[in-house]
């Protein structure tokens, strides 16, 4: 059988990180998704190692080239702290922050997105596949198609691409939209995305064609929706050993026998819903219905972005909150919120998803969410609830979760309490439909079908 094509992934940051004299893999979608990809089509890695004092050299691993792309501190600042994480993540995220637009942060973002079409152009074989991702690296294709007009290069998405209006707002737009459409394959989390992104290139450009098919500069660009996944075997099998399972009991004991666990990880961002998750957990315990003897609510969150002023903020809301409704609520020995301010090992978390009760995934919008997908990938057993809110892109395929509105507090509480009071009968025959939907379309057929698609 013939090998399958190379591929040069770009995407900003590298998939692997120095401890010491070792290489570790960093955690993550992405990298679960694409390093066992590039271990079998053999390829390149181009992106940011995070250090901005060293350069990096490029090196092996695992049978394909990492490629460092350096970025000065100032250029991070410009680039990722500033247009990436207070302009665009932002705008594209519905605009639950104000999107700021300052013209000095328009110029790091082209030279450092110039800086890696560069680099994936010196490393890409002749008539090869580039696979450019995210919202960091928008000019990308178009500049690649410039200096390597042999190559096909795909685009995707993670994030939810805006609808039109609120796509109007950014300064930018045109030239956004024209770096991403040179490239053949635009991908989207869902078809949402994917419409107001073909509306937003035929409102702004010369684009011309349907939702699914633009006509650019005389070539044809597919758009479509490929919504990622997760590596649900790893999950599976991460959960269900005798460590994961000794791990998990032991939580439940410590957290006292007789409460329910309400779970909750994401990365401590304002988009995730963490406050206001909190605050329908609180309105939960204040109408007595429930009470702390009954459960406990455990809030893991990464810290993430800290230099970003918005993200400060909502530490400091998040953790009065913690304290108010522990003030409030706990008992000796009952506290009512545990919370985690840091990063937990993969293998960590399938013993928290698999400890849980109930799984409370509420983003005010989200491209995918993945934490949701694990859980599910965790739960063999077939127990356990999930919670989910109809904004992030999971909810368009696991309709079995109890869907909530964030922003409806009253309404999350109350489905808290149906999570926690669902028979086993009624939360097996959904967890085994959520999980046939995950096994199914796990990363790797995520990435085959974008590939298919772009190769063909
Ligand atoms: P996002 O890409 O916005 O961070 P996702 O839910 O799609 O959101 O992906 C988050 C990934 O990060 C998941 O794979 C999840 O397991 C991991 N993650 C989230 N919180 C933590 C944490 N506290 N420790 C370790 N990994 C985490
Ligand atoms: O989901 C969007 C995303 O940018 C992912 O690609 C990334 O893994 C995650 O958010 C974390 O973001 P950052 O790289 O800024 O820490």
């Amino acid at each position: 059988m013939r090998r399958p094509r190379p591929i040069v992934i770009v995407a900003n940051r590298l998939p692997v990180h120095r401890v010491g004299d070792k290489l570790v893999e960093n955690p993550g979608g992405l990298v679960t998704a694409l390093v066992p990809t590039l271990k079998a089509r053999g390829g390149a890695w181009v992106g940011w190692s995070g250090n901005s004092r060293a350069a990096g050299r490029a090196f092996s691993f695992e049978g394909f080239r990492i490629q460092p792309v350096h970025i000065s501190e100032a250029e991070v600042e410009g680039f990722y702290n500033q247009l990436s994480n207070r302009t665009l993540w932002p705008l594209y995220h519905d605009a639950i922050r104000t999107p700021e637009f300052d013209h000095s942060w328009w110029r790091p973002y082209v030279v450092v997105n110039h800086r890696y079409a560069k680099a994936a152009a010196a490393v890409a074989p002749r008539n090869g596949l580039v696979w450019v991702h995210d919202y960091h690296l928008q000019l990308v294709p178009s500049m690649l198609r410039m200096m390597r007009p042999d190559v096909a290069i795909g685009f995707f998405l993670h994030v939810p691409f805006p609808p039109e209006e609120l796509f109007a707002w950014l300064p930018w737009r045109e030239q956004i939209l024209e770096g991403l459409l040179g490239a053949d394959v635009v991908g989207f989390q869902t078809q949402a995305s994917a419409r107001n992104f073909s509306r937003a290139a035929r409102e702004f450009t010369r684009a011309e064609g349907t939702d699914s098919e633009l006509e650019f500069d005389r070539r044809k660009i597919r758009v479509g929706s490929y919504p990622i996944s997760i590596d649900f075997d790893w999950f599976a099998n991460a959960a269900a050993t005798p460590e994961a399972l000794r791990e998990a009991s032991l939580l439940r004991r410590r957290i006292g026998a007789g409460r329910k666990i309400l779970l909750s990880v994401d990365r401590l961002d304002y988009t995730k819903g963490i406050d206001l998750r909190l605050l329908a957990f609180e309105a939960m315990l204040k109408s007595k219905r429930t009470k702390v003897t009954d459960c406990v609510f455990i809030q893991i969150a990464s810290p993430s972005r800290e230099p970003v002023h918005e993200y400060g903020q909502m530490r400091v809301r998040i953790e009065q909150l913690v304290g108010r409704i522990n003030g409030e609520f706990s008992e000796p020995g009952r506290v009512a919120v545990h919370y985690f301010r840091r990063g937990f090992t993969r293998e960590q978390l399938a013993s928290y998803y698999r400890a849980a009760d109930v799984m409370v995934v509420t983003p005010l919008r989200d491209g995918m969410n993945l934490v949701a997908k694990e859980f599910v990938a965790t739960r063999s057993d077939y127990t356990g609830v999930l919670v989910l809110s109809e904004f992030a892109g999971a909810a368009r395929e696991l309709r079995q979760a109890l869907i909530v509105n964030p922003r409806n507090i009253e309404g999350m509480a109350q489905a808290f309490e149906a999570a926690l009071a669902m028979p086993k009968r009624e939360a097996r025959r959904r967890m085994s439909i959520l999980r046939t939907i995950v096994r199914r379309h796990d990363v790797f057929e995520w990435a085959d079908t974008f590939l298919e698609a772009l190769a063909g």
